[in-house]
């Protein structure tokens, strides 16, 4: 037994490694992020959503004929059932959408038709019904709450036109479309990371995918994981004007805010996916957007600017995946409490991918607390106390 008194507590598991993994690589000093051995960078300019999904669940990038195969089973799950759809509506305006898709995310269980075969070939085929009809939720719950019918999957679209197809009722801009692509590929897997640590959590009781994933939205929701695009978007519109950046930051710092976009337990330089999305806001975005994204994109940058000047070299604090993603969305059209709900859609892919993973040699997890409280108090009756 660990003798209580010389052991290290380790907060939030700072610095602690919990299992092996072949997923992912985050190097966090040297700010590089690999998906099965491939650079990040390599993957958002050759790959798409369904090859990196074939990649993460897999292991290795696929033949032709695979490819082919498992895309064809992908887009055979987008339907969202009508009771499915009904219990969406019945939430509206009742619920967050982030919320709304962590119920439906956990109805999805009633649509297995296989609840009993816990194989790791049936735990295959959930998970990609899960990545399927994630992406299919979020974009049905975006619909809904804008007062729109339901939309039919179109089978000849990857997954992330499907996604802005089913959104939107109609085909997006190319531009826009490779753009969703991109982002699907850039939230699809990040280690162990809050979300996918708490799927892991729960998988490791033996639990069913669907109970562990949505665990895994629960976490992403708060604002210091998944939820963090979605403040920073409202950071950028409460800024207003590329001008009123710096007063703003300033202010934030001295009062002990935090900016959200900003800041990563484990990038200690700048977040890659953060590159790729900068460079893609300022090919895109400058040339192509309405004038009010044009001055999001504008105030994103004079942001970046400042805060790199002040906390980046000095504190390690650097902008994360999260924050060009932000006027990027917005340049999408896509609602701004849509973004987390997007993020859980791909992220589906990191938390399926790790819980097979791991349950190839499960553990159950069972950290430890240092008790500091009191001991062997005398029971007082209530009249005495
Ligand atoms: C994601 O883990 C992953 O991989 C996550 C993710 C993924 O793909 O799954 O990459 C996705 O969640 C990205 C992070 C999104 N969250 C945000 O952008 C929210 C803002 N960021 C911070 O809350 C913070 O940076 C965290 C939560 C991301 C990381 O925090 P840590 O590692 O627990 O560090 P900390 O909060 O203890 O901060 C250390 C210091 C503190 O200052 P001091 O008290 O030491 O003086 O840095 C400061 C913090 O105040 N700080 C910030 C800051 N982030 C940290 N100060 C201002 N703005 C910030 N954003």
């Amino acid at each position: 037994m660990v003798d209580e008194n010389q052991t290290e507590i380790h907060v939030g598991l700072e610095g602690v490694y919990i299992a092996e993994s072949q997923i992912s690589k985050v190097d966090g000093q040297a700010g590089k992020l690999y998906y099965r051995g491939y650079t990040i960078e390599s993957l958002a300019q050759n790959s798409n959503f369904e090859e990196v999904s074939y990649l993460l669940l897999y292991g290795r990038l696929p033949k032709k004929q695979e490819l082919q195969a498992f895309v064809n089973e992908l887009r055979s799950y987008r339907n969202v059932p009508e009771e499915l759809q009904n219990l969406i509506k019945g939430l509206l305006g009742k619920a967050h959408p982030t919320d709304i898709m962590r119920t439906a995310m956990s109805a999805l269980a009633a649509f297995d038709g296989e609840l009993d075969d816990s194989s790791p070939e049936a735990n295959l085929r959930r998970s990609i019904r899960i990545i399927a009809r994630t992406a299919c939720i979020a974009a049905t719950i975006g619909r809904f709450s804008h007062g729109k019918p339901y939309v039919k999957p179109d089978n000849n679209l990857d997954h992330a036109s499907n996604f802005l197809y089913m959104l939107n009722g109609k085909r997006a801009d190319p531009d826009i479309e490779k753009l969703m692509n991109l982002m699907f590929m850039l939230h699809a897997e990040h280690s162990s990371n809050a979300s996918t640590f708490t799927t892991m959590v729960a998988a490791s009781t033996l639990a069913d995918i669907y109970s562990a994933v949505t665990a895994g939205v629960s976490a992403l929701k708060g604002p210091l994981h998944g939820g963090a695009d979605e403040a920073a978007l409202k950071m950028l519109r409460a800024i207003g004007s590329p001008q009123n950046t710096e007063a703003y930051i300033n202010d934030a710092l001295e009062n002990k805010q935090k900016i959200m976009g900003f800041g990563h337990r484990v990038y200690k330089t700048y977040d890659p996916r953060a590159r790729i999305l900068k460079a893609y806001l300022e090919k895109q975005v400058r040339a192509n957007a309405p004038e009010d994204v044009k001055n999001l994109a504008q105030i994103a940058l004079e942001a970046e600017k400042i805060m790199v000047e002040r906390l980046g070299e000095t504190k390690g604090i650097w902008p994360n995946v999260d924050f060009f993603a932000a006027p990027l969305y917005a340049w999408a059209e896509i609602p701004e409490d849509l973004f987390t709900p997007i993020f859980a859609a791909s992220r589906s892919l990191g938390w399926c991918a790790h819980v097979l993973e791991y349950w190839q040699n499960n553990k159950l997890f069972r950290p430890l607390e240092k008790y500091t409280g009191k001991l062997d108090l005398p029971y007082i009756p209530i009249d005495k106390r």
